[in-house]
C-alpha cells in the first residue's frame, strides 16, 4: 500500500518533508500547497501544486494532509482537513494552546480521521543514546538530568520572532526538548509523574518572543530534570551550536555532546566513599581536594554505543501505524501534556513560583 500525502506549506520544513518522503517506500507525495507561489516553483515533477490549501485538501488523490505551514495556521488547517475526511499529520507545535488542540481533536474524532504530530526528534541519536542509558538503570539512583541547546550567533528568523504567529523558542524548540524529557520519563522503568515545574523564560534581544529559557522539572521519583536553551550565547566558536546531555546517578555519570555524537561515556569511580587522603592540588583558588584531579586509575570510562536512529524512522512507524500494524508513536494526549508543561513554564516564569503539575 502506498499512502498519498499532500503537504501544506512548502517553506523550510515542507521542502525537508518532500525530500525525505521521496525516499520512503510506502508514501508518495501527490500534491503540495503554499500561499506563496514562489515556494511552489521547485516542487518535484509529477506533484500537483496548489496555492489554495483548501483545494489540496479536497484533492481525491490526497489521503493524508501533512501540515507544515506556520504555527498559527495549524488549527484551521487541521479542522478543515478533518471536515474533508482526510487523515492528518501536523507539524509541531501541534497547537498554540490547549483549547485549540481540544477543538482540533474533537473535529478529528467527529470525522473519524487519524491525527498525529511530527515529533520526530524522539529519534534523535543523542536523545536515544541518553534514553537507553536512563532506561538501563545502570547509573543507579538518578538524581538529575540536564539537557541543553545553545546557539552562538544570536540568530532567530522569519515569523519565529512574532508572537501572534506562534514564534519564540519555547514553541519552536522547547516543544521538542520537553517532549523528549516527558516521553523518556513516561516510557522508562525509572520514570514517573511530573510533580512541579519551575522556569525562567526571557526575551533577551527579541522584541516580542522568548529567546532563552531554563526549565526545572521535578518528578515524583525525585529526579530533577533541567532543560536549558539559549540563542544568544555569543561566542567566537568554530561551530555554531552546542547540544549536551548529562545524567547523574549514584553509580556513575553519563555525558554526551552533539546531535550526532561520536562519543558517549559513562564515568564511574572505583573508590566510592573512601577518603582521598592527604593529597591536595594547588589551584588558582587555593588548595583543593574535592575539585582536584583523581589519582590514576580511580575513574573508569565506559564507551556507550551511539543509538542508530534517524528521522526516517518516524515515517517507518507512520506507515506501519497507518495500516494498523503498530500504534502511532506520538499520541495526542502526550502532545497536550507538553502544551500543559509549556503553560506551566510561562506561569512560573511570570510569577517566579514553582507550579504544581500532577
Ligand atoms: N519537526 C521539526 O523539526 C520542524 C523543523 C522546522 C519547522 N517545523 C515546523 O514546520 C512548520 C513550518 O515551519 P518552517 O520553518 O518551514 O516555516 P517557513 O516559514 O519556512 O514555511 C512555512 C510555509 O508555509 C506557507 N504557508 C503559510 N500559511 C499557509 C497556508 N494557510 N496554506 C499554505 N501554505 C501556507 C508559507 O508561505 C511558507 O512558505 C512550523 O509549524 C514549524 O514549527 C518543524
Amino acid at each position: 500500500m502506498v499512502i498519498k500525502f499532500g503537504i501544506v506549506g512548502h517553506g523550510f520544513m515542507g521542502h525537508e518533508h518532500e525530500k525525505m518522503l521521496a525516499k520512503m517506500d510506502g508514501i508518495q507525495v501527490t500534491a503540495i500547497s503554499d500561499i506563496d507561489g514562489k515556494q511552489l516553483e521547485d516542487v518535484g515533477g509529477g506533484i500537483k501544486r496548489y496555492i489554495n490549501a483548501g483545494e489540496l485538501i479536497k484533492d481525491p488523490n490526497v489521503q493524508v494532509v501533512l501540515i507544515a505551514a506556520n504555527n498559527d495556521q495549524h488549527k484551521k488547517l487541521v479542522i478543515e482537513a478533518a471536515e474533508a475526511g482526510k487523515d492528518i499529520l501536523c507539524e509541531k507545535p501541534v497547537a498554540l494552546s490547549i483549547s485549540d488542540l481540544d477543538e482540533m481533536e474533537t473535529a478529528c474524532k467527529k470525522y473519524n480521521v487519524k491525527f498525529t504530530v511530527h515529533q520526530q526528534r524522539r529519534f534523535d541519536p543523542d536523545f536515544r543514546t541518553a534514553k537507553s542509558v536512563f532506561d538501563s538503570q545502570s547509573l543507579g539512583d538518578v538524581y538529575m538530568i540536564k539537557t541543553g541547546l545553545y546557539g552562538f550567533n544570536g540568530n532567530m528568523h522569519d515569523w519565529h520572532v512574532f508572537k501572534d504567529q506562534g514564534g519564540g523558542m519555547l514553541y519552536d524548540w522547547g516543544v521538542h526538548l520537553i517532549d523528549q524529557m516527558l516521553w523518556m520519563m513516561n516510557e522508562s522503568p525509572g520514570g514517573g509523574k511530573l510533580k512541579t515545574v519551575y522556569a525562567d523564560m526571557r526575551t533577551i534581544i527579541n522584541k516580542e518572543v522568548d529567546d532563552y529559557f531554563k526549565i526545572l522539572l521535578r518528578f515524583e521519583n525525585g529526579i530533577m530534570a533541567e532543560i536549558e536553551l539559549g540563542t544568544y550565547y555569543l561566542s567566537n566558536k568554530d561551530h555554531w551550536y552546542e547540544r549536551h546531555w548529562f545524567i547523574g546517578g549514584n553509580k556513575g555519570s553519563f555525558t554526551l555532546d552533539g546531535f550526532f555524537p561520536e562519543k558517549a561515556t559513562i564515568t564511574r569511580t572505583t573508590r566510592l566513599l573512601t577518603n582521598p587522603g592527604k593529597g591536595r592540588t594547588m589551584s588558582a583558588a587555593g588548595p583543593t581536594r574535592s575539585f582536584g584531579p583523581p589519582p590514576d586509575g580511580v575513574l573508569v570510562n565506559e564507551d556507550i554505543a551511539i543509538a542508530n536512529t534517524k528521522h526516517a524512522d518516524y515515517f517507518k512507524n507512520y506507515i506501519a501505524a497507518y495500516s494498523g500494524k503498530e500504534e502511532f508513536l506520538v499520541k495526542i494526549p502526550e502532545t497536550r501534556r507538553v502544551l500543559r508543561v509549556m503553560d506551566a513554564v510561562r506561569e512560573s516564569a511570570r510569577t517566579g513560583m514553582a507550579i504544581q503539575f500532577e
